[in-house]
């Protein structure tokens, strides 16, 4: 890359002169004892003056293009940033007020968690909404049976979820997904395993009316159930005023408004990012270097850890498992009708807190669930031998070129050190929410 730099010049300049001069002075006195004319003395220092110049003006070009690679890097920078600043400037409305630093958008910057979750202009939170919401998450009387809650399935100091492979609905019927967190749900651009609901408002009616879930039969039951509750009396004319608040709109807007405030934002990861240097062991440290270089980051990106964040988006969805040969796909069937899915990437926050595992819930440790990650999507072998680490895939000796060909993978495997690092890493992005 060409870098100009303005210092560099005046100092070459007056150091090609100086040596224009010398070189004279030089012929000058040359020429007064082979007793030269005044012309040739003036002939002969021009030449070499010339030469002086010509190979001034070479160091010059030279220097300019390979002079101090760090100034390339702060060039590189320059334009990087002018990137973000466009990128910036395209963000929609609501995300743009998280990133108030440049170095936010920087792809190998960790950051942490805003403290606030984005609000929707049409869902405007006030006191008395997020209370209203609190009792409605919390209210049995929403599920057919009267024997459920939102809680019961999120249960906000275990982590925001039921520790089931899979939930129990009314009745004792099984669903067939595993219950994922509440907390920080509010960071995330896609809700579900499968990204059907794009905002909290979307996802909340979704429950009350499965009827694996709470198995109200349908909207109206729902209305009904909340109007003849004393419990909801004037509430929903005080937060949301008009002739008929009580709808199944402001019922989701409630409890949504309440779920944005379920946040969990102080984790030691965070307050590690923050700048507290002992928040984190060495171990948890050498996980996070190792979560990044080995790729989990790409999908599980920082600072939701995942690739449906509100922040940092990476597209939302991945395919799992990546890689076929896994052996783990049939250990906890993890296919679906026999084929890998599209996910939403899940988030990794409180993850330490969520046992078991997976959409299927079929994944009791996290020691384990890392071990599948590595080797379903990254294609990493388990294993403790270091000749597991290298692998050579290329030799060829039939080339156009005489001689021999060689190529090898390097860090192939993942051992139990580098999985307890890993595991150590993930529990710093957990915290209950006990005071709920
Ligand atoms: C019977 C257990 C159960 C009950 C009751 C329940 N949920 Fe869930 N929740 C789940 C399961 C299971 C999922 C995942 C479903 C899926 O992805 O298909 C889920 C997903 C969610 C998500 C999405 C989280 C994410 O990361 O995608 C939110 C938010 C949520 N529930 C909120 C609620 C609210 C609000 C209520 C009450 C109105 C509620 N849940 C009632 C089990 C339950
Ligand atoms: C190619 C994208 C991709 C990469 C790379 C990746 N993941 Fe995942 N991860 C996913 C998807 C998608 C899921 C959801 C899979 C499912 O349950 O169906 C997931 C699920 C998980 C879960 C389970 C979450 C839960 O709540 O059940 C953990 C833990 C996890 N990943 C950790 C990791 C770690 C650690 C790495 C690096 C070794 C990693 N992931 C690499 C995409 C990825």
């Amino acid at each position: 890359m060409f870098n100009f730099s303005i210092s560099t010049l005046p100092v070459l300049f007056l150091g090609v002169l100086l040596g224009a001069l010398v070189m004279f002075a030089v012929a000058n006195e040359l020429g007064k004892r082979s007793r030269l004319s005044l012309g040739g003395r003036l002939l002969m220092a021009g030449a070499i003056g010339f030469g002086v110049i010509s190979i001034g003006i070479k160091s010059i070009i030279l220097l300019t293009f390979t002079h101090d690679g760090g100034s390339n890097l702060e060039l590189a920078n320059r334009f990087a940033n002018e990137l973000v600043d466009r990128e910036l400037a395209n963000q929609p409305r609501k995300t743009a007020g998280f990133f108030r630093r440049r170095s936010d958008f920087d792809s190998r910057v960790w950051i942490a968690l805003p403290e606030h979750a984005p609000t929707p202009k049409d869902n405007v939170a006030s006191p008395k909404k997020i209370a209203l919401g609190k009792s409605l998450f919390n209210d049995t009387d929403l599920s057919l049976d009267r024997t459920l809650s939102c809680a019961s399935c999120h249960r906000l100091a275990d982590g925001g979820d039921d520790n089931e492979p899979v939930s129990t609905g009314v009745g004792g019927k099984k669903g067939n997904r595993n219950a994922p967190t509440v907390l920080n749900a509010a960071f995330l651009d896609k809700l579900f395993w499968d990204g059907r609901a794009s905002s909290l408002e979307e996802q909340a009616t979704g429950p009350l009316l499965n009827p694996v879930e709470m198995a109200l039969p349908d909207a109206a039951a729902l209305v009904e159930r909340v109007k003849k509750s004393r419990k909801y009396r004037n509430r929903f004319t005080e937060v949301f005023g008009g002739s008929d608040p009580v709808s199944v709109q402001n019922i989701s807007k409630a409890i949504a408004a309440y779920e944005r405030t379920l946040l969990v934002t102080d984790t030691p990861y965070d307050r590690f990012v923050r700048g507290d240097q002992d928040a984190m062991s060495a171990s948890a440290q050498r996980g996070m270097i190792l979560f990044d270089e080995i790729g989990c980051r790409n999908c599980h990106a920082d600072p939701m850890f995942s690739a449906a964040g509100k922040e940092r988006n990476r597209g939302n969805y991945r395919m799992f498992p990546v890689h076929k040969g896994s052996p783990y796909i049939q250990r906890y069937e993890l296919l679906v009708d026999g084929k890998p899915k599209v996910w939403r990437v899940p988030s990794l926050r409180n993850v330490a807190l969520t046992a078991p595992y997976f959409h299927n819930g079929s994944v009791g440790t996290l020691e384990e669930a890392v071990r599948v990650m590595a080797s379903a999507q990254l294609g990493k072998i388990i294993s403790n031998n270091p000749e597991d680490d290298y692998s050579i895939t290329e030799i060829s000796r039939d080339g156009e070129r005489p001689g021999l060909e060689m190529q090898m993978i390097k860090n192939r495997a993942l051992n139990d050190g580098e999985i307890r690092d890993l595991v150590a890493f993930l529990k710093t992005l957990s915290k209950g929410k006990e005071s709920l």
